[in-house]
């Protein structure tokens, strides 16, 4: 078991529960105050110090690869104009993140994550590696980063996977991949179990998987004959309780800190919630749009 420098973020869902917004447009490039979400996903791993990563992208999913290439008739025109700052923001993977590589494939069809994690195997080999969902935005102080932390202790433990988890509102759980938690210490605990979706009464906890997890390649042995689960799709749930069935205390459960952030940019509520929060806290807009959030308010509030 080596260092950890390879990642995955699958980007090949169909965002139905965001349409009509997201019926051309990917999901993942849906601005979150003034970056798309993948942006900030890229960032998070890059900041973690992942090396290379690779976005499993599907149909109608072209713009993401746009986005973290670089355009060189827009560089040319910001240069002409001076926008050097601007240059800068656009040109942020070779700028800040010059050592990391971004590759893609494609998921033919979305037959749910576990399939599009699948599709990962050949590039991620015999090492460990991180999987980000490209659609969750996790915010950590810059010299704390979450899933750095999630990686250091997969190593330290010697684990076979290390999931990212966050205590949920009881009334969240069925939106959510639930563990059953045992030896809790702090913010860590071994997974007992895992269910996809349960229902409020049936949820083993409400400790939620918060879309990070480190994996080690036997993995892609529980991917690899996997049945469909819930709601039809592959799901990557069920190939950790099959993990656990033959590691048992070896996969390990790993919360967020107090004041670390997660954003889940999947339905229009919890989307809203992340747009708002990002301009709210923005150095630049924030004295103008709390102004105005104070005015709508009062206006349109009943
Ligand atoms: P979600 O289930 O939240 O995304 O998957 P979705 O399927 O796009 O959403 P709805 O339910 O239709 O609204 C979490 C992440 O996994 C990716 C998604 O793109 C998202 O980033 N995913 C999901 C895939 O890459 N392939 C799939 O088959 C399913």
């Amino acid at each position: 078991m080596g260092k950890i420098t390879r990642a995955v973020i699958p980007a090949a869902g169909l965002g139905t529960r965001l349409l009509p917004a997201t019926k051309s447009q990917p999901k993942e490039m849906i601005p979150v105050g003034n970056k798309p979400v993948i942006q900030y996903v890229v960032e998070e791993a890059a900041e973690a110090g992942i090396k290379q990563i690779l976005i499993i992208t599907g149909s109608k999913k072209r713009s993401i690869e746009d986005h973290f290439d670089s355009d060189n008739e827009l560089n040319t025109l910001l240069m002409e104009k001076n926008q050097k700052e601007l240059h800068a923001q656009i040109n942020f993977m070779e700028i800040k993140y010059e050592e990391v590589q971004i590759f893609y494939t494609r998921q033919k069809k979305p037959l749910g994550l576990g399939h599009a994690i699948y599709l990962a195997r050949d590039f991620i080999g015999d090492e460990d590696f991180v999987v980000l969902l490209g659609d969750t935005i996790i915010l950590s102080e810059q010299d704390n980063n979450y899933v750095k932390r999630l990686m250091n202790f997969h190593e330290e433990k010697k684990a076979v996977a290390t999931i990212g988890v966050e205590k949920v509102a009881p009334s969240e759980v069925e939106r959510y991949g639930i563990i059953e938690p045992e030896k809790i210490g702090g913010l860590s605990c071994i997974i007992k179990n895992v269910v996809e979706k349960p229902k409020k009464e049936l949820a083993p906890s409400n400790y939620a998987i918060n879309g990070r997890y480190v994996f080690n390649k036997k993995i892609f042995d529980e991917l690899k004959n996997l049945k469909s689960g819930y709601g039809g799709e592959i799901q990557l749930t069920d190939a950790v309780q099959g993990l656990i069935n033959k590691e048992r205390g070896k996969i390990w459960g790993l919360s967020l800190k107090k004041d670390e952030l997660r954003y889940d940019i999947g339905n229009f509520l919890s989307y809203s919630c992340a747009f708002f929060d990002f301009c709210i806290r923005n150095d630049e807009i924030k004295t103008e749009f709390q102004k105005h959030v104070k005015e709508a308010l009062k206006k349109f509030s009943n």
